[in-house]
């Protein structure tokens, strides 16, 4: 893509340059202290669920289909708890367990449980010399975070816009036995906003790995929050993998952080009976049982799958007027310099956004610089290592409407401003 600056004349050019500097001067003498980095929910749409606070006292029932939820017992959740996670990812109640509040605590716990104790009786990861994990990127930063640090190589993946590349994945997966798993944000994945196609879940689900403790790590922590219209559809990889008569292949995981409250919600997993169990087994030495007053909560708070769906509604409400509000000041301030191309995703949490190349972190700084801070550039990559240095993730959930466009406003001078930096010093 050739940018207008390129193409403009050096006079032209340095007009531009001029203006964009003046611009940038006059932001930061507003000494603007806004953030767009984390994909946080804004205080409305927490206060969407402060309602479930007053669901119980002193005076209520705390037992639920029999189980105490004020004791010991039940290590795999209370059965609504169970019931409300299965129902929602279309498993069956009996291979989920629903056990503390964050899903990223759940992956750790797996990852480690691989490398500690070993997957499917094979020796533990730590007893294997290198051992990798399959990155698609961009993604999500703490994924890499987890398996960097148990010294497993992140190995990164081109995504495409139906999903990762998946000629590269069998590649790896079906010829290198080091390689252990992969993470995956199958629906609206952060940052991209992409949901796998039918095609991508079924060539996940037709995998032959070498490994036989390889698993993929199927974080569907998107799954119901659509804020457009009918939302995407993912196939579910269980159906899938249960009409190829395969098992033992799949970890999913899921959280209400962003349906109730980050790191106070409920979180699960599921996989294989004969996975679930070897996961029980090392779950068993780490916690008697899980906190199930919390659990008891939500369920009463959202019901089912329905009550979760009329909540999310909610916060669609308050999500898409952000969304829609990138789009506007984006194309407004970019589609016709052909400097950046972004996505516009019908749910999850991000914008994924690509700059000229060698432009991400001169972007990010300057931005930052004008006093809007954002995710460092990078961040979506293995060791935060963006080869083409393009990418930057937009995470507009938190700020105000009002705070979300001059930040965004910023950003879009920002852009302009490397951009046509990066286009005088091509000349020079
Ligand atoms: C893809 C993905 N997975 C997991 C999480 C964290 O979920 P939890 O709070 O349940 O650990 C996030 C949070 O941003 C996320 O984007």
């Amino acid at each position: 893509m050739t940018s207008a600056y390129q193409k403009m004349t050096d006079a032209e050019l340095d007009a531009a340059l001029a203006d964009l500097e003046r611009q940038a001067a006059d932001l930061r003498a507003l000494d603007l202290r806004l953030d767009m980095a984390r994909g946080k929910p804004s205080p409305e749409q927490t206060a969407l669920s402060k309602p479930m606070l007053d669901l119980l006292t002193s005076a209520s029932d705390l037992s639920d289909q029999g189980v105490d939820a004020d004791n010991y017992g039940a290590p795999d959740g209370l059965p609504s708890a169970r019931a409300l996670a299965a129902e929602l990812l279309g498993v069956d109640p009996a291979n989920v367990s629903v056990i503390g509040s964050s899903s990223l605590n759940l992956m750790y716990d797996c990852v480690e449980n691989g490398y500690v104790h070993g997957i499917a009786g094979e020796r533990p990861w730590c007893q294997q010399g290198t051992v990798k994990f399959l990155c698609p990127a961009p993604g999500y930063d703490r994924h890499f975070t987890v398996t960097e640090s148990f010294g497993i190589e992140n190995v990164p993946v081109p995504m495409r816009e139906d999903g990762p590349d998946m000629d590269v994945v069998r590649e790896y997966v079906e010829k290198d036995a080091q390689v252990k798993g992969i993470w995956c944000v199958p629906k609206y994945a952060n940052p991209t906003g992409v949901t796998y196609s039918d095609e991508v879940v079924c060539a996940f689900a037709a995998l032959r790995p070498a490994a036989p403790d390889f698993r993929i790590y199927w974080d569907n922590a998107y799954a119901v929050h659509t804020f457009r219209g009918e939302g995407d559809e993912l196939l579910n990889i269980f159906d899938v993998l249960s009409e190829q008569g395969k098992k033992n292949l799949v970890y999913e995981f899921a959280s209400t952080a962003k349906v109730t409250f980050p790191s106070s919600g409920m979180a699960w997993v599921t996989a294989s009976p004969d996975d679930m169990a070897e996961l029980r087994r090392s779950f068993s030495a780490m916690r008697v049982s899980p906190e199930k007053i919390s659990q008891l909560a939500h369920v009463r708070f959202l019901r089912d799958a329905d009550g979760v769906r009329e909540h999310m509604r909610r916060h669609a409400e308050i999500v898409a007027p952000r969304f829609a509000l990138v789009q506007e000041k984006l194309s407004a301030g970019l589609a016709d310099l052909d400097v950046a191309t972004w996505t516009d995703p019908n749910g999850g949490y991000f914008v994924s956004f690509e700059g000229p190349e060698g432009s991400a972190k001169a972007i990010v700084a300057l931005t930052a610089e004008l006093g809007v801070k954002l995710t460092g550039a990078g961040a979506p990559w293995p060791y935060g290592s963006d080869p083409r240095d393009t990418n930057i993730r937009i995470a507009p959930t938190y700020p105000t409407l009002e705070e979300l466009g001059q930040a965004l406003d910023v950003f879009v001078v920002a852009v302009k401003l490397v951009a046509a930096r990066l286009a005088k010093a091509e000349r020079a």
